[in-house]
C-alpha cells in the first residue's frame, strides 16, 4: 500500500514510518553539529519520549554531546488491520536503531505512565540497564486523562477559560479552513481535574517512586515543560485550566527541588516556546497565536523547533551553567526569544490583521502546517511517498 497522510480536524490519524525515520535522522544530524552537551547526564530516563519535547530532548541527549543511554516510556500504537499504527511508534523505532549504531543503549517501554506495571517495568529497566540509578528524569507527557491512583476514576482535563468565555480561531488541519469557536469558562470540577491531569502531582508521585527504589543518582535532576505565553493567549493559556495546572506544575518542582537536594541534584520546570506538536494543535484558538509567532521569529532569525530549543536547554543551561540560570520564580525560561520585545510586538500586530480570508499570508500558516505534516512523517524531504509498504513489513520492526 502507499501511506497517504488521513487528518480528521486536527488529528491526524496515519502515519508514515518512512518520514518519521527521515525526520529522526534529520533530528540527529542538528543535534550532531549544534553546540555540544557538556558535562551531561549519561543514565536518562524520559516520560513522554515518542514524540514533541520528550523525544527532541531524548535525541539531544544522545547525540548532542552527552551520549546518553535512555529508557523512553510512552503510549503508543503499532500496526494492526486498524491502521499503520501511530508516528510515536516509529520514532522509538528509529531512535531506537540509530541509537544502537553508535553504541548507546535505548529502551523503549510501551504502557501507560500513569500505572504501577509501567513504573515496575521502569525500576526494572533501570536496575537491568542503568546499574539501578538514573541522573536525570525528563517528565514530558501530555494527555487529557488520568486515572486517580486511589480511586481508579478518570479524571479529564479541559482546555477552558476561566472565569469568561473566549472567542477565537482554529484553523483545521483537514481542510485548512479558519474557524471561529467560543469556548465557555471552565466549572470548578473542570478546573480541579485539569490541574490533575496536567499539572505537577504525577511527576513527583514517579520522582517519589524512583526515590523509593533507590534508582536516584547522586547530583539526579529532573525537569518538566510548562508554557507561560504572552497577553495576546493569556485568556486560553495562562489565566485558564492549562494556565492553573502549570502553576501546579511550579510548584511540583519546588517540593521535587528540596527532595532532590538531599542527592545534590534538583528539579525545575522548564519553559519551553509555543510549538507545534501533537498536544499543542489541540488547544482551542492558539493557532493564529502559532502561525503569528512563527513568522516574527522567522522574521527575527529566532525560530526553534523541539530539537534546537531542547539541544539549548541542555548545552546552555541544565548542564553548562552553575548555577542554573532561573527566573525569579526559579523557573528555566526557554521562551526567552519568543518573549523578545520586537518579537512580541510583531505578533499583536500580525494577530491584529489576521482574519478567516487572509491568515495564509499574515500568518506563517505554511509552516505551520509542515510542521505538523512532518510530525506524523509526512512531506519529509528526500522519501519517496509512493513506495509500497506492506504491514507485514512493518510488523517485523519492534520498539
Ligand atoms: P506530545 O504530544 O508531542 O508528546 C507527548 C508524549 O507523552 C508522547 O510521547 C506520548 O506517547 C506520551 N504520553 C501521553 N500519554 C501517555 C501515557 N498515559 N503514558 C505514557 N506516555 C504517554 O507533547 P508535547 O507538546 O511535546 O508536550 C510535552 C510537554 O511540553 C507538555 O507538558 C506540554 O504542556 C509542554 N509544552 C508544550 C509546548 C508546545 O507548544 N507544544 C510549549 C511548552 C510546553
Amino acid at each position: 500500500m502507499v501511506i497517504e497522510p488521513i487528518i480528521k480536524g486536527v488529528v491526524a490519524r496515519s502515519a508514515h514510518p518512512y518520514g518519521c525515520e527521515a525526520s529522526i535522522q534529520n533530528q540527529i544530524q542538528f543535534a550532531k553539529k549544534a553546540t555540544q552537551i557538556k558535562n551531561g547526564p549519561k543514565r536518562v530516563l524520559i516520560l513522554g519520549a515518542s514524540s514533541g519535547f520528550g523525544l527532541a530532548a531524548r535525541i539531544a541527549l544522545t547525540f548532542g554531546g552527552s551520549q546518553a543511554d535512555t529508557i523512553g516510556v510512552s503510549f503508543e500504537r503499532g500496526p494492526s488491520d486498524k491502521g499503520v499504527g501511530t508516528a510515536g511508534w516509529y520514532n522509538n523505532i528509529f531512535f531506537k536503531q540509530e541509537a544502537e549504531k553508535e553504541g548507546r543503549k535505548a529502551i523503549n517501554i510501551i504502557g501507560d505512565a500513569f500505572s504501577q506495571d509501567t513504573r515496575d517495568q521502569v525500576i526494572e529497566a533501570i536496575e537491568t540497564y542503568f546499574e539501578g540509578e538514573v541522573d536525570l528524569i525528563i517528565y514530558s507527557l501530555a494527555t487529557g486523562v488520568r486515572p486517580n491512583p486511589e480511586t481508579g476514576e478518570k479524571w479529564v482535563s479541559s482546555i477552558k477559560p476561566i472565569g469568561d468565555n473566549v472567542t477565537g480561531a482554529t484553523v483545521m488541519l483537514d481542510t485548512d479552513e479558519w474557524q471561529e469557536t467560543t469556548i465557555e469558562a471552565a466549572t470548578e470540577d473542570e478546573i480541579e481535574a485539569t490541574i490533575k491531569v496536567m499539572g505537577g502531582s504525577d511527576w513527583e508521585s514517579w520522582v517519589d517512586t524512583l526515590i523509593n527504589s533507590e534508582s536516584i543518582a547522586e547530583g539526579c535532576k529532573t525537569i518538566a515543560f510548562s508554557y507561560i505565553g504572552s497577553e495576546a493567549n493569556y485568556p486560553i493559556y495562562r489565566n485558564g485550566t492549562l494556565g492553573w495546572a502549570k502553576v501546579d506544575l511550579h510548584q511540583a518542582s519546588h517540593s521535587l527541588n528540596l527532595k532532590l537536594a538531599n542527592f545534590n541534584g534538583s528539579a525545575h520546570a522548564t519553559v519551553c516556546k509555543a510549538l507545534v506538536t501533537k498536544a499543542s494543535v489541540f488547544i482551542p484558538t492558539f493557532t493564529p497565536y502559532i502561525m503569528a509567532l512563527y513568522r516574527a521569529m522567522k522574521e527575527d532569525g529566532t525560530h526553534e523547533g523541539c530539537i534546537e530549543q531542547m539541544q539549548r536547554l541542555f548545552s546552555d543551561k541544565l548542564y553548562n551553567h552553575e548555577p542554573i540560570p532561573v527566573d525569579a520564580e526559579r523557573l528555566i525560561r526557554m521562551d526567552d526569544w519568543e518573549m523578545k520585545p520586537n518579537v512580541q510586538q510583531r505578533v499583536t500586530e500580525l494577530m491584529s490583521q489576521m482574519n478567516a480570508t487572509n491568515f495564509k499570508d499574515i500568518g506563517d500558516f505554511q509552516g505551520y502546517k509542515q510542521e505538523f505534516m512532518q510530525l506524523n512523517g509526512f512531506d519529509v524531504d528526500g522519501v519517496d511517498y509512493q513506495q509500497d509498504i506492506t504491514l507485514e513489513q512493518l510488523t517485523t520492526l519492534e520498539p
